[in-house]
């Protein structure tokens, strides 16, 4: 069956109009109003860039409210924190040097608190506590800052672990601000 040149311009135009109003409209409106509270939780946090990311890259968190995304933070500063006390125990292992060694342990130990906290946190996020669930996110992320402190002087701080330090102030920091929004 062959078209007249004319047909096939509006059958082209057809289609295109038809496939831009499918791409205009693919994304439902509830994902809009997600977008808006990520960026409007994460625009108060430390590093507004890392925490939308982080959010966005939780497959879960569409059509999350406050709460939900309280919990999905929690989870991912759990699984930070812990994947960080591993790596400070095989630093731990590796090291000869004693003043190291000695801040590796140090770190550990606000570690295991951090863990703990953050615990506790998805505890009271749970019951509606919210005030504690930021006092537990506010010791949590003390528990980072502290093993980046040790660092002061040398030896050096690996960059690794700097990095891993960051990670979890900057996801604690997430907490910290939805749980004052949620108090
Ligand atoms: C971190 O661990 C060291 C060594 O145990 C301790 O002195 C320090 O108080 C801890 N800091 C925090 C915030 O837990």
């Amino acid at each position: 069956m062959a078209f007249s040149s004319s047909t096939r311009v509006i059958l082209v135009s057809l289609l295109l109009a038809f496939s831009l109003t499918s791409l205009t409209f693919a994304r439902p409106n509830v994902r809009a109003q997600d977008d808006d509270l990520i960026g409007e939780v994460c625009s108060k946090t430390r590093n507004p860039s890392f925490c939308v990311q982080a959010l966005k890259s939780d497959p879960p968190s569409g059509g999350a409210d406050l709460r939900g995304l309280g919990q999905i933070s929690i989870d991912l500063a759990q699984a930070s924190a812990t994947a960080t006390s591993s790596l400070i125990d095989s630093l731990i292992k590796q090291t000869n040097d004693p003043k190291l060694r000695e801040r590796y342990k140090s770190c550990s130990e606000n570690y295991s608190d951090s863990i703990g906290d953050l615990g506790e946190a998805k505890g009271f996020l749970n019951s509606g506590d919210y005030g504690s669930v930021n006092i537990r996110a506010s010791a949590a992320l003390d528990g980072a800052d502290t093993c980046d402190g040790g660092f002061a002087g040398p030896p050096a701080e690996p960059a690794e672990l700097k990095q891993a330090n960051q990670k979890l102030e900057d996801l604690c920091s997430i907490i910290l601000v939805i749980s004052n929004r949620l108090a």
